[in-house]
């Protein structure tokens, strides 16, 4: 790929499959849908406009673009660090080292909390661990809500998360809090809340991927030694945080729903504990609401 001569030779099409293959080689995944991803990026191009272009070869100076995008993804940096975003629901946001990039899954955690406030009138949540600030977001131009925290205990994921905002909340519904867990809301009780807390336990990190172990926040992966250090946080505390009836609603890491399900349960104060699944059939995510007293 590096050679005058064959500089002359590479097409979008060529590119994308030695890309391929050379992503592959390094553990990468989708290594094909990357490629193109990048490929896209370098030419400032929507990804399916590549498929127009297959013939057009490359002229230097958009290799050189290309060159450095490659490299970063083969080194397992996540896709959405190297270009920049992540797709979230409707809204695209600006992902880079400072938090967690959104995962699809987390979509179906928003979509849990908008099912359940349809026809409630308007409505406020808290959104503890926001990181990029996605639900909140996502919340807040999706839904019936009208004040959404958005706290974090990490000021780089909070400076990101702000960064989001200033695309994606024009009527400034989010108030952004550097805090731990709900003390974010200064004694303000609120309606849902909602959290994709950090749930890996310390011993756990040797089997994530590299893109997660050696390139996402610390904060935004570990939660103590069997990773349910913040959940039961947060099954603590939101009681006191949440009006009566209002929702409480987690994602949760594999193998961990039923066990939170009962402890929400063991506890006084909730009920409707519920486990639901993501797209692949995994219970991921826990709901309950706050008993009235
Ligand atoms: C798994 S990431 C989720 C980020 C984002 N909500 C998402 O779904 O993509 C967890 C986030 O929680 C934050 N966090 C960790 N412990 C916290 C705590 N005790 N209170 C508030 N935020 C916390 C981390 O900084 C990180 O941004």
């Amino acid at each position: 790929m590096t050679t005058a001569s064959d500089t002359d030779r590479w097409t979008v099409l060529r590119l994308i499959r030695w890309s391929t293959e050379y992503l592959e080689g390094k553990g990468v995944e989708q290594a094909r849908l990357d490629a193109e991803h990048l490929l896209a990026h370098a030419l400032d191009v929507g990804r399916l406009q590549l498929y127009l272009q297959y013939d057009r070869p490359l002229v230097p100076e958009e290799l050189d673009r290309f060159r450095p995008l490659l490299r970063r993804r083969a080194r397992r940096e996540p896709l959405q660090h190297v270009i920049g975003r992540a797709a979230f629901r409707d809204l695209e946001l600006k992902a880079d080292a400072r938090a967690l990039v959104p995962r699809p899954e987390t979509e179906l955690l928003v979509q849990l909390v908008l099912d359940w406030s349809r026809g409630r009138g308007a409505l406020s949540a808290a959104d503890v661990g926001t990181g990029t600030g996605c639900i909140a977001l996502a919340l807040a131009s999706e839904g019936p809500f009208e004040r959404v925290w958005g706290i974090d205990i990490s000021a780089d994921a909070l400076a990101l998360a702000r960064e989001n905002a200033a695309v994606h909340d024009p009527d400034q519904r989010v108030v952004w809090r550097e805090a731990r867990g709900l003390a974010g809301l200064d004694g303000a009780t609120v309606d849902v809340v909602v959290s994709n807390p950090p749930y890996v336990a310390r011993d756990e990190a040797d089997g994530l991927a590299p893109e997660v172990r050696d390139f996402e926040p610390d904060t935004a992966l570990y939660a103590g030694e069997d990773g349910r250090e913040v959940i039961h946080e947060l099954v603590r505390e939101a009681p006191g945080a949440l009006e009566a009836g209002g929702l409480l609603a987690l994602e949760v890491g594999l193998g961990q729903a039923a066990s939170i399900r009962d402890t929400l349960h063991a506890h006084g104060a909730w009920e409707n504990a519920t486990v639901h699944e993501d797209y692949t059939g995994r219970e991921r995510f826990v709901t309950a609401t706050r008993r009235h007293e």
